[in-house]
């Protein structure tokens, strides 16, 4: 019997997806998990599809070894962590020089270059790939970023690119540099996925609260947007998921959700790396804070009995204002997450390609969007430069960011939260005012610690007349 091409290890959710999508491209493909009626559960469920005789279930890990063509490629689509780690350590014995271990879950960019670098020292060889679009991306095609040693890239791109989501015939799947730097861009995205996420929470709340409209007529705006400017896979399902019904209580069912956001970690480390690398998300890092409120829903309730709910029920709201505030507020956005991903290729010597990595977004993954093909172009022209300033999105920050200031006013006064949005008008104006109030803060340095600090007028005296206030 013929060797697979690939396999995979984990057959959850999205590696089963993963796994289908990879038989169904045309690749013959062994797959193997820790539980074995998992496998059987598969492989029993994909004998109906016309390339079930492309996929191999092997009952032990040996086994499963053995039936993939040397030099191996292994996927494994394990939870991240530990996990991992532990499913490489039992694997290394079974392998041979040359075989490749491709890491296709949501991993710490600093494990990956951890796992890395033990590759580089004599291990098996390692990729991390970074893989979006959830079960339904991972099944017909997902975006994904890979990080790695390129001619190990090189090896399975042909794979990659032929199950990955694919822009007017391009393939969304993109070497972005060695080591993590796959699974480093992968957070940025989900980063940016929490913020896109928040901001449109955000404008839903005042349809909600503010405005008292149902959930199916904010579904309704949903759609509309979803036409314009805003068009979005994330806006998309947001009139799907507002436009649904309770199949219990009949109402809708936005309405029977509570109101805790879960999280995995992803949006967490980007904020965190952002710190390490001075990099300003500050729509990320709101959008992270704002689901870790949530989740405090004990001390949200005395809160409200303490200082009683704000008064909320306003129509200071132009459903047009609030669709002008969003889009401000995703250029800010993704220019804060371009940035960053800009820092981190010069702090970590990466070869970031940021046209590309707009480029890979625009299909597969959660946030995949009908602005990013604007980002590509824009970004393909000056990657080094602030996204606000490139002239398509200068312009439309122009336009818009009225609106937005107009939106947070009119949250603020109606007690309407709005954190991410506000994050990114005070980006906004921080960004345009060439003299800033840090002068105090050197000076307050200057004060307490004898900092010194630099004059405008470049006069050599670099401490103030403070003297022993100090
Ligand atoms: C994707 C998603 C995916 C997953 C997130 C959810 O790009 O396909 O980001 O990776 O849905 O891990 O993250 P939270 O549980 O943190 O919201």
């Amino acid at each position: 019997m013929s060797k697979a091409e690939i396999g995979l290890i984990g057959l959850g959710t999205m590696g089963a997806s993963l796994a289908l999508n990879i038989a169904e491209k045309g690749f013959a493909i062994a797959v193997w998990n820790r539980t074995a009626e998992t496998t059987h559960a598969f492989h029993a469920a994909a004998q109906g599809a016309p390339f079930a005789d492309r996929i191999t279930p092997a009952e032990t890990l040996e086994a499963f070894v053995a039936a993939i063509a040397r030099p191996r490629a292994i996927i494994l689509m394990v939870p991240a962590g530990p996990v991992v780690d532990e499913q490489i350590k039992r694997l290394t014995p079974l392998l041979e020089p040359g075989d490749l271990i491709i890491d296709a879950g949501n991993a710490n960019f600093h494990d990956t270059d951890r796992r890395a670098a033990d590759a580089a020292k004599g291990g098996p060889r390692f990729l991390g790939i970074g893989v979006s679009g959830g079960e339904e991306g991972a099944r017909h095609g997902p975006s994904i970023m890979g990080g790695g040693e390129k001619a190990d890239w090189d090896r399975v791109s042909h794979i990659l690119e032929a199950i990955a989501a694919k822009y007017e015939g391009t393939p969304c799947a993109t070497y972005m540099g060695p080591g993590g730097a796959g699974h480093f861009v992968k957070a940025v995205h989900n980063g940016i996925e929490y913020a896109d996420m928040q901001m449109i929470a955000e404008v839903y709340g005042v349809m909600r609260d503010g405005l008292g409209m149902t959930a199916g007529e904010i579904a309704d705006v949903f759609r509309r947007w979803n036409r314009g400017p805003l068009q979005s896979y994330l806006i998309e399902i947001s009139g799907e998921v507002a436009a649904a019904t309770d199949p219990i209580g009949g109402g809708a069912m936005l309405d029977a959700i509570l109101d805790r956001a879960g999280q995995k970690g992803t949006g967490r480390w980007t904020a965190i790396e952002a710190q390490h690398l001075a990099a300003p998300i500050t729509v990320i890092e709101a959008a992270v804070a704002a689901r870790n409120i949530s989740a405090r829903l004990p001390e949200r309730k005395e809160g409200q009995a303490a200082f009683g709910a704000a008064p909320q029920r306003t129509d200071a709201f132009g459903i047009d204002t609030l669709e002008q505030a969003l889009i401000c507020g995703k250029i800010l956005c993704y220019a804060q997450g371009f940035a960053m991903i800009g820092a981190a290729a010069k702090a970590f010597d990466w070869p970031l390609p940021l046209p590309e990595i707009a480029r890979v977004w625009r299909e597969g993954c959660i946030i995949r969007s009908a602005m990013l093909n604007d980002m590509a172009e824009a970004l393909s022209g000056a990657p080094d430069r602030n996204l606000m300033l490139a002239p398509a999105f200068a312009d439309r920050l122009k336009a818009t960011h009225g609106a937005l200031r107009q939106a947070v006013a009119a949250a603020a006064m109606n007690g309407l939260p709005m954190p991410a949005l506000s994050a990114g008008l005070a980006y906004f104006d921080m960004m345009r005012t060439e003299r800033s109030t840090a002068n105090l803060i050197q000076g307050q340095r200057d004060f307490f610690g004898a900092h010194g600090f630099d004059r405008l007028d470049g006069a050599d005296s670099h401490h103030g007349p403070w003297g022993s206030h100090g």
